[in-house]
């Protein structure tokens, strides 16, 4: 399918996991693709030529998004290269998990400037970019967490669900210029992050789920190349659920 012709899309912490997958399915649906992670190496620089390889326009920046400094010179870098800026996926993202109290404030502010912050300052460095096009759509990746909450994170539930309050206030404020702004909230979807986790949870984590497997990235993809297309054009300020049913 080519949902996604003529759009392009940068995607936060595309070096794995989710936003590898993001990457790799918009490009196959024609995007091109703006890689971003903190550091390019030389795993990531090949999955760029392999996309170059197959017709599409692909580019990687390092470039942290925790950083508002950064990412203002990524986005000014970025327009050199590239025409538009149709897509953000803010997807990079970090856990420091600990019962309060054993969390240190080192951990809590991590988690809040990494997962948080950095899409403000990834939003507000091409917004105005989106607001000259009059067209946009912004998909933050936040989680099932930041609308349950979870013990043990959070600071992890408290940036995610700052996300949504943030999405909801973007999609308001910039809906009358067509930009779009929306949620996802992935449930256990298997990457590194969740690799971290010990065994018997990812066992009690899967039963709990009603489809009874955890997710892949593809699965949270997916719903993203529904967010990022036209296909969404009448959806913003919401969340969608990529969590095979799970309630925690
Ligand atoms: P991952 O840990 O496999 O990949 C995250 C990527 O973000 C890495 O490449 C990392 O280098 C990059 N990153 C970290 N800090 C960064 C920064 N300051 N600037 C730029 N890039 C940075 O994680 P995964 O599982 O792929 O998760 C992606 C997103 O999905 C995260 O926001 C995560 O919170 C969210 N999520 C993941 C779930 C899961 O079960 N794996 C469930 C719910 C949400």
């Amino acid at each position: 399918m080519n949902l996604l012709q003529r759009k392009t899309a940068i995607i936060t912490g595309t070096a794995r996991g989710i936003g590898k997958a993001i990457a790799a399915e918009f490009a196959l649906n024609g995007a091109n693709v703006i890689i971003t992670d903190l550091n390019i190496d030389d795993t990531v620089l090949e999955f760029v030529n392999e996309l170059k390889k197959n017709g599409i326009k692909a580019k990687a920046y390092a470039s942290n998004a925790a950083s508002n400094e950064e990412s203002e010179k990524l986005i000014e870098e970025i327009l050199i290269d590239f025409d538009r800026i149709d897509i953000l996926v803010n997807n990079a993202g970090i856990t420091r998990d600990n019962l309060l109290m054993r969390m240190t404030e080192a951990d809590w502010d991590a988690v809040i400037t990494v997962n948080l912050k950095s899409v403000f300052n990834m939003t507000k460095a091409v917004q105005r970019t989106m607001l000259k096009q009059r067209e946009g759509s912004i998909i933050n990746m936040s989680s099932v967490v930041g609308i349950e909450g979870n013990a043990g994170q959070s600071n992890y539930a408290a940036s995610k669900a700052g996300m949504i309050g943030f999405t909801k206030s973007i999609a308001q404020e910039l809906g009358s210029r067509s930009i779009r702004c929306n949620a996802v909230a992935p449930g256990f979807i298997e990457t590194e992050m969740t690799a971290k986790l010990p065994e018997d949870i990812r066992n009690a984590w899967i039963n709990d789920i009603p489809l009874k497997r955890p997710g892949s990235p593809k699965d949270v993809a997916d719903v993203c190349i529904f967010l990022a297309s036209d296909l969404s054009q009448y959806v913003t300020g919401q969340v969608i659920s990529v969590c095979g049913g799970m309630q925690l």
